[in-house]
Order: structure tokens, then C-alpha cells, then sequence
């Protein structure tokens, strides 16, 4: 019998999607899977679907170790740790259970930004690339999975909220209202990862992982701009809501100063050089991979953005980035 694959993130919702769709669409029996979390209060709500789980905390070396026994495939989330050297102290942890451990092969969970390549300025792309380098040079078989920056995280990439009659964004060059971004829904990427780990690479020959990180790009189908994105909410919402630019200081302090997250200063101005990013087409890159693993065509950034606020009118996403989150 193969060995078991791991996966970590399951209690998040990428995770949650890869897991759901592991069990019910590629009909994985629960044996040949071990769910983890930080968290031991997390056991019964695996254990009840006949899953088996383990403790698996980044921080903690000696929880991987022991997580990371005879396992044969891992699926490694990334941290959601926000500052970039804990976060990358935490991946080193996992790198280097893994090796110890003699695991077969790491699926790394990365971030679209800069495409194939290692261009991004974003200090959240900084920490990815960093960890494929650890992969790289750790002698491990891996993949690094590129996702594309969240459909569903639009409220967070345009500081929109329910209430909001304006979105406003920096003043950049290039313009940042045309910046285009290859949209990608987090549930279709959880589908798309599933079905990787479910038939293997092998089981889609039109997929070759680029460059010597391995990298497979899970992106949307289109790159479209953030005026496309304010559309979609207009659409969906019956709002007319627009885009105004202020310059790029003074959008930091008024958006931190009116943020009804409570977003500060520091969060607004890493996301002034995300933004600055996207305008100089860091999520452009668009790629087929995950309409070849979905086998149809992935939803666009506009088609979910539509869907996300017809469904839910108070529609948020991990807008208090300095509080409790969603
Ligand atoms: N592509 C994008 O646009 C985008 C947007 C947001 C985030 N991301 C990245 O993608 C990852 C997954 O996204 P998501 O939406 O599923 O996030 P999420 O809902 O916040 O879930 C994060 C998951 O990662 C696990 N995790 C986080 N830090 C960990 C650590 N130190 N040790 C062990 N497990 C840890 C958590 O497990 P427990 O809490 O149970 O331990 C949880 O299951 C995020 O962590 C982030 O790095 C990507």
C-alpha cells in the first residue's frame, strides 16, 4: 500500500477544499490521508470523518518531526504568518522535517506573483520565493504550486467593504487601475490541487513544472484590471460604485486613517508596493494548467466577484488584518 499523504492547512479554506475534494470527487479513502493542525482541539472534527490526524506546528520542529513519519506525499500550505522572518524560520522547520523524514514528494503551496519567474518586489512573494530556494537546494523531490491571488480575497486587494461608494487606490506608474491580475478562485485552486495529488503529474502530460523550482502557475483564465473586479461588485450589488487615485502618501494615511478594519499605516503601505506590483503586471501571467486540471474553463476574477456579493450582500474577507480573523 502507498504510503499516506499529509496535508497541512486543511482547517483553512484552500486546504478545506483540497481535503473535500480529495474524499468526494477522486473518492480517496480517508486512510490513505492524515489531516493536521496546530491545534489538538482540531482532532475530533477529522477523526469524525474517519480521517487521521496528526499535530503539525511550523514553529514547532519537534511536532513535524514526529507528523512527518512515514508519510509519503506532503502538502505544504504556506504560513499565514504575516511577518516574513518568523514565516520563513517556520518553512525552514518544515524543509527540513521533511528531509529528515525522507519524505516522497513536497508539494509547496506558493504564491503567482512574478509569473514563473523571481521578479515580484512583494514582501509576501519575497518569503515564497526564499522557500523554494530552501526546496531547491534541500535535495527533496517538490513541486511548487503557484496560486494566483485570490477572487474571493477582491475586498482585501480593493479595501471594499458593504458600505463602501468609492475605491480608492494609489496613484501609480504605471497606472494601477490597469494593472491586470489572472484571478484565481480558491475553490477551483483546492479542486486543482486535488486533482494532482489524486492522479499525479503523470495523469496530465500537457503540465510541465518550469524552471528549477518546479513551478506548476495555477492561475484564472483571463487577466483582467481592478476596474473589472468594481464592475462585478456594481453588477452584482446594483451599486455604482467607482474608482477614484489619490497620490500615493497620502492614500496610505487616508486609508489607514479611515479603515473601517482598522487596517494601520504599516499594512497600507506594504500593500502600496503589492499594489505597485500589480500595476507593473506581477499577477498577469496567465497559464492553462488549472483549466487542464479542472478539465473546463475556471471561473474569471469578474464571474466570482459577481457571484460572491449576488450570494452573501455583507460579503468580507479577512478585513481586520490587525484583529480576531474571519
Ligand atoms: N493566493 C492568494 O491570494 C492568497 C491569499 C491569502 C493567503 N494565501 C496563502 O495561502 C495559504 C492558504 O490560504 P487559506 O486561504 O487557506 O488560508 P487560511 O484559511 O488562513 O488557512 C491557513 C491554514 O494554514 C495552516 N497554518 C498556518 N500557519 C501554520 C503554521 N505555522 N503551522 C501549521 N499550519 C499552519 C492553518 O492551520 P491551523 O490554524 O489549523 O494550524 C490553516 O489551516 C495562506 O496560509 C497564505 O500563505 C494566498
Amino acid at each position: 500500500m502507498a504510503p499516506p499523504i499529509l496535508l497541512t492547512g486543511v482547517t483553512g479554506g484552500l486546504g478545506a477544499a483540497i481535503l473535500h475534494t480529495l474524499l468526494h470527487a477522486h473518492a480517496l479513502p480517508p486512510s490513505t490521508l492524515i489531516a493536521t493542525s496546530r491545534s489538538e482541539s482540531n482532532r475530533s472534527h477529522f477523526a469524525s470523518q474517519d480521517l487521521h490526524f496528526r499535530l503539525a506546528d511550523y514553529a514547532r520542529p519537534e511536532t513535524l518531526l514526529t507528523a512527518f513519519e512515514g508519510i509519503g506525499d506532503l502538502l505544504f500550505m504556506s504560513s499565514s504568518e504575516r511577518d516574513n522572518a518568523k514565516r520563513l524560520v517556520e518553512h525552514r522547520n518544515v524543509v527540513e522535517a521533511a528531509r529528515a523524514k525522507g519524505v516522497g514528494r513536497v508539494w509547496y503551496v506558493s504564491l503567482a506573483l512574478g509569473g514563473f519567474g523571481n521578479g515580484s518586489r512583494a514582501a509576501v512573494m519575497q518569503a515564497h520565493i526564499a522557500t523554494e530556494e530552501m526546496l531547491k537546494s534541500s535535495g527533496l523531490d517538490f513541486i511548487t504550486l503557484r496560486a494566483g491571488s485570490y477572487s474571493e480575497a477582491f475586498p482585501l486587494f480593493l479595501n471594499w467593504y458593504p458600505s463602501s461608494t468609492t475605491i480608492l487606490l494609489p496613484n501609480l506608474m504605471p497606472s494601477v487601475a490597469e494593472g491586470k491580475a489572472a484571478w484565481t478562485s480558491r475553490d477551483e485552486l483546492g479542486e486543482g490541487i486535488a486533482a494532482l495529488l489524486a492522479k499525479g503529474l503523470a495523469a496530465y502530460p500537457p503540465i510541465i513544472p518550469q524552471t528549477d523550482r518546479n513551478i506548476i502557475l495555477l492561475t484564472g483564465p483571463v487577466a483582467e484590471p481592478p476596474s473589472a473586479l468594481v464592475e462585478a461588485i456594481n453588477r452584482g450589488r446594483g451599486t455604482d460604485i467607482r474608482i477614484e487615485l489619490q497620490e500615493p502618501e497620502a492614500w496610505v494615511q487616508a486609508q489607514a486613517k479611515h479603515d473601517e478594519g482598522g487596517k494601520g499605516v504599516a499594512w497600507f503601505q506594504s500593500r502600496l508596493v503589492w499594489l505597485q506590483g500589480l500595476a507593473e503586471g506581477d499577477c498577469e501571467v496567465v497559464d492553462p494548467a488549472l483549466e487542464v486540471l479542472l478539465g473546463r474553463r475556471p471561473a474569471t476574477g469578474p464571474q466570482a466577484v459577481e457571484r460572491l456579493v449576488r450570494a452573501e450582500a455583507g460579503y468580507t474577507w479577512h478585513q481586520n488584518h490587525v484583529g480576531p480573523r474571519k
